[in-house]
């Protein structure tokens, strides 16, 4: 048996670090895998076997055999995202049973009129919009922390269902009417629309929190997923152009009820450049030709909504604060392969500071490194590197001050180069 040791996996930049490729990966060595924060906002891509497959609200670990997948308490859950997620995979061949699946009875769910808000709000604010998702994260959330949320457990019974959504109905009935001067919703809409996602996802719905501690008492490994980056995080993100929820490997634990000294290692992933979707500052944004070079080298267009994302440097000081806020312990680079025939290639080493400004607003300043032309999606190990992508690595490292122990150099579940031990994978002992 393994020993236990948990692994929590979070992005260090604006999202879309490559978290559900190294979740997928990971996870060989993990019996479960929880999501502890956002909803179906997050699109974590994973590519095995040539087959490409996006998911928004089941857990990474969903491809790899005997491991259950658990949507924690801090998880928004759109239920009928998630029946259309739980059927596309199953259509492909995966089964999804109540042993690989558990969907917490304290997640908050995400109705269709937090979706009709959010779109209401974007539109609203015109130019000003933060660029969400138009997932209804948001207003989920808020409805949430305002103590008038619906939680997965109410679909257990479709009577109390109803009884629960009342509060926020009325409220949102006369914010679309008369804010909005757009329909309205009604509870028997709502109730005819969850009561198909009720009997489909029943057998799912479990306490999350005893199913992780079961598990600790078993000495089974968990991973948690975390969703969106660091700078997306409520408290620590460019605010206000941030997400709903706490992003930060801290929140693993207030997510799905595993108490803080139970999170062993913290993995955090960074691209070797640095990508963002939606609005908002980001200092080392590239433009013209350059950016959309990366860009469509890079694939950089978003696995949720298809939008393009803006595409700049590595950011150091930003990835290097990250690894604080988040007490890294192995970092991650994604994506070394994209940056190939370059000729040379910049790293953001600071921000010039900005009397009164936040704490990255400056406009960064440069150093400039050389590029290599190798093709470099094929090396598996540090030796196979061509000299100057391993010191474009080592650079990162001490302006980051974390080891990498682990380097991405595809898509692929194998395209990787381990180079710290958590990292080799050994599919645990029955
Ligand atoms: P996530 O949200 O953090 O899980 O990341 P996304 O799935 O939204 O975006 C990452 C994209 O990069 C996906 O298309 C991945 O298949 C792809 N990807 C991940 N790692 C690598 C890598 O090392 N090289 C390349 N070329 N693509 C990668
Ligand atoms: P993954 O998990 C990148 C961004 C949106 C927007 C802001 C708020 O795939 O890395 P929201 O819908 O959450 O209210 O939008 O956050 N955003 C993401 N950007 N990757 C994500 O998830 C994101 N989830 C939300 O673009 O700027
Ligand atoms: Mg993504």
């Amino acid at each position: 048996m393994t020993s236990i040791n948990n692994t929590v996996v979070v992005g260090l930049q604006w999202g879309d670090e490559g978290k559900g490729k190294i979740v997928d990966l990971l996870a060989a060595n993990a019996r479960h895998v929880v999501r502890f924060q956002g909803g179906n906002n997050a699109g974590h891509t994973l590519v095995v076997d040539g087959e490409t497959v996006i998911l928004h609200l089941i857990p990474s670990g969903i491809l790899q055999p005997d491991t259950t997948c658990i949507i924690g308490n801090g998880v928004v859950v759109d239920p009928e995202v998630l029946v259309r997620e739980m059927n596309q995979l199953e259509q492909r061949g995966h089964t999804i049973t109540p042993d690989s699946l558990v969907l917490s009875s304290d997640a908050h769910l995400v109705l269709p009129i937090h979706r009709t808000l959010d779109g209401l709000r974007e539109q609203a604010l015109g130019g000003a919009k933060i660029g969400t998702t138009k997932k209804g994260i948001g207003p989920a959330y808020e409805d949430k922390v305002a103590r008038r949320g619906i939680r997965a457990g109410a679909l257990l019974d479709l009577a109390r269902f109803r009884r629960h959504i009342q509060g926020t109905l009325h409220e949102k009935h006369r914010i679309f009417t008369e804010w909005y001067d757009a329909p309205g919703a009604t509870d028997d809409e709502l109730v005819e629309w969850a009561t198909p996602l009720a009997e489909r996802l029943k057998p799912f719905i479990r306490d999350g929190v005893d199913a992780l501690h079961d598990a600790i008492d078993a000495h089974e490994s968990i991973l948690f997923e975390g969703a969106q980056g660091t700078y997306l995080d409520v408290d620590h993100g460019t605010y206000p152009f941030v997400t709903s929820s706490n992003t930060v490997a801290g929140n693993a634990a207030a997510g799905t009820g595993v108490g803080p000294k139970d999170l062993h290692n913290i993995v955090g992933i960074a691209k070797a450049y640095a990508t963002r979707v939606g609005s908002g500052p980001f200092p080392t944004q590239l433009n013209g030709d350059e950016e959309e070079a990366l860009r469509s080298k890079g694939g950089e267009f978003g696995a949720t909504t298809g939008r393009p994302r803006s595409c700049g440097w590595f950011d150091a000081p930003m990835v290097r604060h990250a690894c604080r806020l988040n007490s890294v312990t192995h970092l991650v680079l994604t994506k070394l392969d994209i940056l190939s025939g370059l000729e040379s290639l910049r790293i953001g080493i600071g921000h010039e500071p900005v009397v009164g400004g936040d704490r990255f607003e400056g406009s960064p300043v440069y150093e400039t490194v050389p590029g290599w032309s190798e093709d470099i999606s094929s090396c598996r190990s540090w030796d196979e590197l061509p000299a100057n992508a391993k010191a474009y690595v080592e650079r990162i490292e001490t302006l980051v001050g974390v080891q990498a122990g682990l380097i991405s150099v595809g898509p692929g579940r194998e395209q990787v180069i381990p180079r710290d031990e958590l990292f080799e994978t050994h599919p645990f002992d029955m």
